[in-house]
């Protein structure tokens, strides 16, 4: 049996109380409204005519081709729509691996992505370095190949690092891929929150596996719209096959509000830039006030930090800010794979939505006034707690 798994089970844990969420990976949301004021007109009448039968188990062709037509020489048949990014992971790692293969799983990595990795056969982790560019060694990539290895796994973009995979590692890794016949299945969840992405790898490699979709950069979670892309249509059905033993199809209702937020891309894309860029500069404003805490970060990732936290333990500290302040963050140690080692003294702060602002004047305050000197402060000590109390008000309403 395998973990459980970690994130879940900490959100679960607390998010009953919290106020403050700076635990979110995902991006500034749209309203139904405010989403469907942006459709065009073909798109206005497949909403008014919504057809809520079954539909097309790949997705409808007009969606795939919208997904297809962000990458050079794709077409609608190399993507298959899946019920968000974890389906899409779950059932092309289900369609290419047996218990006889072995597979190279980069870490950290999404839990079920890893978790359906280790369900099914064997796999060595190679873990980022935590070197302040988060490199990936790819000579030990290369010594970890066994004969039977049938893939590398990776989340680039990756969460919660933020790493991306420059231009030219991903070449170095694809013409390793090629020359041992590997496929790459890349996470590219985060890549519309990364400031100069990397190009996906269905465009720079035939047997390259881009796994997106329009939970993260879109902020459209509840749409649950992810997909498999990818130039091997033979994969694509044997992929197909695995997911029609999950669910039959998409939701039709989310795949015209999916195909209105492709078209949109460029609007509702520089919306959640703007967002992120902001918050980031607010946050490294905090962290350099805080630096006794936190080493300087020095990402560039919109969707989420990654500081070094210094202050002793930060599950720690993660369990007194979700206890005492009803602020959420996420703990380094939620990543932990069997796989490798990973750094467990940091912490990973979202920053993708407008509410981070407020959250991050908590996150403060509280870090002002944590050392409780009030022997030797008191009047300024209660001060700070009387403000943090005035801020969080409004929100508990
Ligand atoms: C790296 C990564 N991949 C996949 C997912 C799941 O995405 P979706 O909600 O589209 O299934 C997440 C969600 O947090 C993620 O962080």
């Amino acid at each position: 049996m395998s973990e459980p798994f970690a994130l879940a089970a900490f959100l679960a844990r607390w998010s009953a109380g919290i106020r403050h969420d700076l635990a979110a990976s995902d991006s500034e949301t749209l309203p139904l409204a405010a989403l469907l004021a942006l459709a065009d007109a073909e798109d206005q009448r497949r909403w008014a005519a919504l057809d809520l039968g079954y539909a097309d188990p790949r997705g409808a062709p007009w969606l795939r081709e919208a997904v297809a037509r962000r990458h050079a020489g794709l077409a609608a048949d190399d993507v298959l729509c899946c019920a968000g990014a974890q389906e899409a992971a779950s059932c092309v790692l289900r369609a290419l691996l047996t218990p006889d293969d072995h597979a190279v799983v980069v870490l950290p990595l999404y839990q079920p992505s890893e978790q359906a990795v280790t369900a099914r056969c064997a796999a060595t982790g190679i873990s980022l370095a935590d070197d302040g560019a988060w490199t990936l060694d790819l000579d030990r990539v290369a010594a970890a190949l066994r004969p039977n290895t049938r893939l590398v796994l990776a989340n680039f973009p990756n969460s919660p690092t933020g790493a991306s995979l420059p231009r030219a590692a991903l070449d170095a890794l694809v013409a390793l891929c090629r020359r041992r016949g590997l496929w790459l299945v890349i996470d590219e969840v985060y890549r519309e929150t990364d400031p100069v992405p990397a190009p996906a790898v269905v465009e720079v490699y035939e047997r390259g596996i881009s796994i997106d979709g329009l939970s993260k950069g879109y902020g459209l979670p509840g749409l649950r719209v992810g997909w498999v892309a990818c130039r091997d249509r033979a994969l694509l059905s044997r992929t197909l096959a695995v997911k029609n033993g999950l669910s039959s199809c998409l939701s039709s209702a989310s795949e015209v509000l999916a195909h209105v937020a492709l078209r949109r891309s460029k609007s509702i894309l520089a919306r959640t830039r703007e967002i992120g860029r902001r918050n980031r500069a607010r946050l490294d404003a905090l962290l350099a006030r805080h630096s006794g805490l936190f080493e300087p970060e020095g990402g560039h990732h919109l969707a989420f930090a990654f500081p070094r936290y210094r202050g002793g333990d930060a599950d720690v500290f993660a369990a007194e800010l979700a206890r005492d302040c009803g602020l959420l963050i996420l703990p380094a140690s939620l990543w932990r794979s069997p796989l490798g080692p990973l750094p467990v003294d940091r912490v990973r702060i979202g920053l993708g939505h407008a509410r981070v602002a407020s959250a991050l004047d908590v996150l403060d305050l509280h870090l002002a006034t944590r050392p409780i000197a009030s022997d030797a402060q008191p009047a300024s000590y209660q001060a700070a707690r009387a403000a943090e109390r005035r801020l969080r008000a409004p929100e508990r309403s």
